[in-house]
């Protein structure tokens, strides 16, 4: 039975009382989080020594209800104060269940979709004895070379804050502590998605005007949806390393945010301090970590040494204080108090069993990979097909890849229980329908091993074919076929973590098999089962969807929005570039000179993406009109309305992201020819008009001046326009006049 929840003063009487009984030793292990990493024996030993002696407050990575409970005995019942601990774990679009990834939900535009899917995704956790994830990630990635990009929202930061604060409630629900959910740690704070050359872990140079207007809101906006946690980033912020760097971990996040919960580092970013010749030695970075703001050390994996180890050293020496020593250790402590921990900290391991892959979970796994497909071509409207076709060749390597459609990050699922395309399709169509498969070609490899192999299945079967053979194969299947579907693209170990790439092209021999079968002739949808744009050389298949890494019911989804079951309405989260060259491409780029370039800056081809960040196609239309302000002129501080009326012109009952974006033609600073200030995702029956309203309050309006160095909000002149992408749709002015 749930205890009566504690109240603050309650939790920190007794953190305090908890507090004067501990050794400096035993404080500094409270500050302390370990890996377990699946069949390392040597490494469970030590850290189940340490839990013995207190001096580990926090583990990672156990992922087993029985495993976790067994620890949690030894850290309750063998510890001299018996204080529990803190189970930690990246769940990142979902432990057993697999939600789309990260930024497949992002592409939903629909910020209560993944509120619900993260809910589901730490209720499964929660029942397994986690307390806290590792996310949601919310670093702004405008470099698609950065495979990390699978695991934020994309490009734009009132997007990506939308996204981070509702992803937030999802976790933690109304308070930290509440049922069925736990504490989400944003990460990785922070600038982590601006890496040099895309290159993972590498360092980061960014403006103070890119810092404030892009890479911060989205913290700013999940601190204040109350993540009790924050992690920091592994890599160089303009020379200092995020997670040394006091100007970030105090100054913004403490005094400037007022944050309240507890700093985590990235995986032994506190003792790389050293590698990154920034500390003198291990001990030197746990100061530097420590004085900068970080109130828990992640160790170093596979047993590495922790450097919060060397506190009480550090202490007697003088160069740290007891003070910023018990105030991490307050943290810690409040956040274990809060979750309920010294009350209820064991795992009911049989109800754990139930909880886990119900078929609810399921369905909004499956409603989500519905509505966060992004249609980007349908030529003759090809697409939905008809489930009376005579035959479909569905083609390719991930047609038929469960792990694959489950994505990257996740680990605990269950391949037996995903739907593939090929398996969803299969399950669409009647027994009329013809359905043929072939891989296409061989499941493509990485240079060198991933890190993120999955520690806990079987490896993925490596599928190898005569490739030449295969293609052959294909390509007279789709002629045979009335349809040809192909599903290309990435396997999810080319993707996330450790995943970088220097190109954009189909990996293998992926760009073949696509252009043999085009050169059938048979009408083709391809399918891309990625995280970022890529580069099909010009290919023009007749309908083309992202279906990203879908989740356990992704072929299901598949299907039904093949079929017409299911309407796409998701938008790019990111603008879509011709050629990797261009990169990096975002839309809200700067006029700058010789703005009647902008579309010819390269003398080889067009400035502009592919296609536009925000666009997406439906099975319907929509027509914008009526575009209008509650008023053409505001002062600076008020705030305005812009109302549009958007209609379904088609013969379907559709949904559109409706998109709100302003410009400010003059100010302190030059400001992005658009930025995007408000969405809204509507469903609208076929010939039905809504009217949609957004507030364009003064926090929309304003921005952060590197000429005044501080937020601003400024008389002047926006263009204001609506519609169903970054670029045209209805235009207006509004002009801002100075306080009278
Ligand atoms: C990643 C984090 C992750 C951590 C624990 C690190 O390598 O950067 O995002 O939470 O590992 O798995």
């Amino acid at each position: 039975m749930a205890s009566p929840q504690a109240t603050e003063t309650e939790i920190q009487t007794r953190v305090a009382d908890l507090m004067s009984w501990m050794t400096v030793e035993e404080k500094a292990g409270q500050l302390t989080q370990y890996f377990t990493f699946p069949g390392v024996t040597e490494e469970l030993e030590n850290v189940e020594t340490e839990v013995r002696a207190g001096r580990a407050g926090s583990l990672l990575f156990v992922s087993d209800a029985a495993e976790i409970d067994r620890l949690q005995h030894i850290a309750v019942e063998e510890s001299r104060l018996g204080i529990p601990l803190l189970f930690a774990y990246d769940v990142i679009h979902g432990f057993r269940t697999a939600m789309p990834v990260p930024l497949a939900l992002a592409a939903s535009w629909d910020p209560s979709l993944a509120e619900d899917c993260q809910a589901i995704a730490a209720k499964e956790a929660r029942s397994i004895g986690l307390h806290w994830a590792f996310a949601p990630m919310v670093d702004i990635a405008r470099d698609p070379r950065w495979g990390r990009m699978i695991e934020g929202a994309g490009e734009d930061p009132f997007l990506g804050s939308a996204m981070a604060a509702a992803q937030v409630r999802g976790f933690q629900g109304d308070r930290i502590g509440a049922p069925d959910r736990v504490i989400a740690g944003p990460k990785h704070f922070a600038g982590y998605g601006a890496s040099l050359g895309g290159r993972d872990y590498d360092e980061v140079d960014l403006s103070d005007s890119e810092l404030w207007n892009i890479h911060f809101p989205p913290f700013k906006a999940a601190i204040e949806a109350g993540a009790g946690n924050i992690m920091s980033a592994y890599m160089g912020l303009n020379g200092v390393p995020a997670s040394g760097n006091k100007w970030l971990l105090t100054d913004v996040l403490r005094a400037e945010w007022g944050f309240d919960g507890f700093v985590v580092t990235d995986a032994g970013a506190a003792a790389d301090l050293e590698t990154h010749h920034f500390a003198m030695d291990r001990p030197d970075a746990a100061v530097r970590a420590l004085n900068a703001g970080v109130d828990m050390e992640m160790a170093p994996p596979f047993g590495g040494d922790a450097a919060f180890r060397s506190l009480p050293d550090a202490l007697a020496s003088g160069r740290i204080t007891m003070d910023r020593l018990d105030e991490a250790v307050a943290r810690v402590l409040t956040m274990k108090f809060r979750m309920g921990l010294f009350d209820a900290p064991f795992v009911d391991v049989a109800a754990s069993e139930r909880t886990l892959a119900t078929a609810a979970h399921g369905d909004v796994a499956l409603r989500a990979a519905e509505r966060s497909a992004v249609l980007l071509r349908n030529e003759g409207g090809l697409l939905p097909l008809s489930r009376d076709i005579g035959s479909i060749a569905v083609i390719g390597p991930f047609a038929d890849a469960a792990r694959d459609t489950s994505g990257p990050w996740i680990f605990r699922q269950d391949d037996s229980e995903t739907v593939t395309v090929l398996a969803g399709i299969r399950a669409a169509v009647g027994n009329g329908t013809r359905v043929d498969h072939s891989v296409g070609v061989s499941v493509p490899k990485r240079l060198h091993p991933s890190i993120f192999e999955n520690p806990f299945l079987p490896p993925t079967p490596v599928i190898e074919v005569d490739d030449d053979a295969e293609i052959a194969r294909s390509v007279a299947l789709a002629q045979e076929a009335e349809v040809a579907v192909l599903v290309l693209g990435e396997a999810e170990v080319m993707i996330g973590e450790h995943a970088s790439r220097s190109t954009l092209d189909l990996p293998g021999r992926q760009q073949e098999l696509l252009d043999a079968v085009l050169a059938t002739g048979t009408p083709t949808v391809l399918l891309v089962m990625t995280g970022r744009p890529l580069d099909f050389k010009g290919a023009q298949p007749t309908a083309q969807m992202m279906i990203w890494y879908p989740g356990t019911r992704g072929g299901e989804a598949t299907a039904n929005l093949l079929f017409g079951d299911a309407v796409p309405g998701g938008k790019l989260p990111y603008n879509w570039p011709r050629n990797i060259g261009q990169i990096p491409l975002p839309y809200a780029h700067l006029r700058s000179f010789k703005p009647e370039e902008t579309e010819m800056r390269y003398w080889n081809e067009p400035n502009g993406p592919l296609y536009p960040f925000g666009f997406g196609l439906s099975y319907s239309s929509f027509d914008y009109a009526n575009l209008r302000l509650s008023s053409d002129c505001i002062a600076v501080g008020q705030s305005v309305e812009v109302s549009v009326d958007v209609t379904n012109t088609g013969v379907r009952a559709a949904e559109e992201v409706v998109q709100l974006y302003i410009h400010q033609r003059y100010g302190t600073a030059a400001r992005p020819v658009r930025e995007l200030k408000g969405f809204n995702r509507i469903a609208l029956a076929p010939g039905e008009t809504r009217s949609v309203t957004f507030p364009l309050t003064p926090d929309r309006l304003r921005y952060w001046s590197s000429a005044t160095r501080g937020w601003v909000q400024e008389p002047t002149t926006f263009d204001i326009f609506v519609g169903g992408s970054s670029q045209g749709g209805l235009a207006t002015v509004l002009k801002v006049d100075a306080l009278a």
